[in-house]
């Protein structure tokens, strides 16, 4: 056998054996967080022959963003995740820089990954010289990905071009791909494609500058479009948004558009750009169509420069984790998210009370899942760190700063009838009114893990503990 090959059955025993240490008090038991190093965007993610796979952009050398894998999970059920092997390194002279963000697709019973090969120019310290490949890796029969570089840099545009994302359409198979105009401009291209490998460019479908968007960001990273209940959504990651009021507050943002795709001409128009989530911690997500039909997304509770190298898992040597699994559906032409079904499996021990916010007992809340009823206002404080606050304007949502003494603050703004928090040791989702809005965000909690309701409000409250999932 050679080399490689060995080295990567060796780095899989050694993942599947990998113990945490017991002080690691921040990592989740039932999200998904690197067993080491560096967690970024859901990659690739798709159900193929009935097994989920997600793949990641991964740094397992350092906790920093300077390697990109990617890294590999499988589940059944969306809950319980195995580690695999690796898939891809940053081996060819066209992916020396990283094996960046992309997508999987199946091609006739084939898993194929298409990604961004990353290639700095000079002397690499210049980010702004670079330049990309969008590459295809086809899964061999022994579990490999064998590479190719299918798409070089694009004439009119910088180099700051990636993030394939792949679906087929009628017989064909269309990419989105995010790139930069001459003038830091952000846009989404479309490709077509009959094989993978030769691709056309149909067009610019969405960006800054195009279809009324105006000045709208200097690059819209990972494009995702797919169609759901009539419309054509196409999500991206525009970055250099300033924040207005109360909506973009965090440094870069994760939207969608809804709109109708003329596949022929590549003509897009779509609505205004909603966020998708309006938490601290939520960027570069990716969907993938079940084979029940559902659409599902993942998103990386993280955000790129945003006090990344603040939070206290680096001391364990990982950082950043995924979000749960969650469901698409558009209602009144707005995107709903709501947590998979699958992860009821995790409920155990459930209470159900009601009364006065002020009078109901705590909770334990290392790892918990709690829905409230209530038309009045009330707050819940989470180990006295996060504190989320229910108003006439919507929710407030205030944590403790990593780096600042001081409150960093977050809102969705509308009428808040139910609230279903989810809670992982250092990370809650609330899904608002059935998912209308989403907030994710990290915390790093110091004080006793407990849940606790407060104001005049009557409140009518479901609460289980959510055990381990098995994540190997
Ligand atoms: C988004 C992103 C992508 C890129 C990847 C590199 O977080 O910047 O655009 O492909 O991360 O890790």
């Amino acid at each position: 056998m050679k080399e490689l090959p060995l080295l990567r059955k060796t780095l899989h025993a050694v993942i599947k054996n990998y113990k945490h240490h017991p002080d690691d008090q921040y990592r989740p038991v039932w999200h998904l967080s690197p067993i080491v190093g560096l967690l970024n965007d859901p990659n690739g993610f798709i159900q193929f022959q009935g097994q989920y796979h997600l793949f990641y952009q991964w740094n397992p050398l350092a906790a920093d963003h300077s390697n990109k894998f990617w890294g590999h999970w499988t589940s059944s059920d969306l809950v319980n995740w195995s580690n695999e092997s690796v898939a891809l390194l940053p081996s060819e002279d066209f992916d020396q820089d990283g094996c960046f963000s992309g997508s999987a697709v199946d091609d006739q019973g084939q898993l194929v990954l298409v990604y961004t090969g990353n290639v700095m120019l000079g002397d690499g310290k210049d980010l702004e010289h670079r330049t990309a490949w969008q590459c295809i890796a086809r899964q061999q029969s022994d579990g490999t990905f064998e590479k190719k570089a299918v798409i070089g840099q694009l004439d009119g545009y910088t180099g700051h071009i990636r993030d394939p994302k792949v679906w087929k359409h009628n017989d064909l198979w269309y990419m989105v791909l995010a790139a930069q105009a001459p003038k830091k401009q952000g846009k989404v291209l479309l490709f077509k494609s009959t094989d993978l490998e030769a691709w056309t460019l149909v067009g610019e479908i969405a960006g800054s500058e195009l279809n009324d968007m105006g000045l709208f960001g200097y690059m819209w990273e990972c494009p995702d479009l797919f169609h759901l209940d009539g419309h054509d959504v196409l999500i991206s990651c525009p970055q250099g948004i300033e924040p207005e009021g109360r909506r973009y507050l965090n440094l870069h943002q994760a939207g969608y558009l809804l709109g109708t795709l003329d596949y022929e001409t590549g003509h897009y128009p779509h609505s205004k750009f909603f966020q998708l989530d309006y938490g601290h911690e939520f960027y570069a997500p990716q969907t993938t169509l079940a084979e029940d039909g559902r659409r599902l997304i993942v998103g990386w509770m993280g955000v790129p420069d945003q006090d990344e190298f603040s939070q206290p898992t680096l001391k364990h040597g990982w950082i950043h984790i995924m979000t749960a699994p969650r469901e698409l559906s558009i209602k009144q032409g707005q995107i709903y998210q709501s947590p998979v079904k699958e992860l009821e499996a995790l409920r155990v021990n459930h209470q159900h009370v009601k009364g006065i916010a002020n009078s109901l007992p705590t909770f334990d809340s290392s790892s918990a899942e709690i829905i409230i009823h209530s038309q009045d206002d009330y707050e819940v404080t989470i180990s006295n760190t996060l504190w989320i606050q229910r108003s006439a304007e919507g929710i407030t949502l205030k944590r403790q700063s990593l780096s600042l003494d001081e409150t960093e603050v977050r809102y969705w703004d509308g009428d808040v009838e139910k609230l279903q928090i989810l809670i992982d040791r250092s990370s809650v989702e609330i899904f608002i009114n059935d998912g209308l809005g989403v907030m994710t965000s990290r915390y790093f909690p110091k004080h006793e893990l407990l849940l606790e309701l407060s104001g005049d409000a009557v409140l009518d409250v479901n609460y289980w503990e959510l055990k381990a999932a098995s994540l190997i």
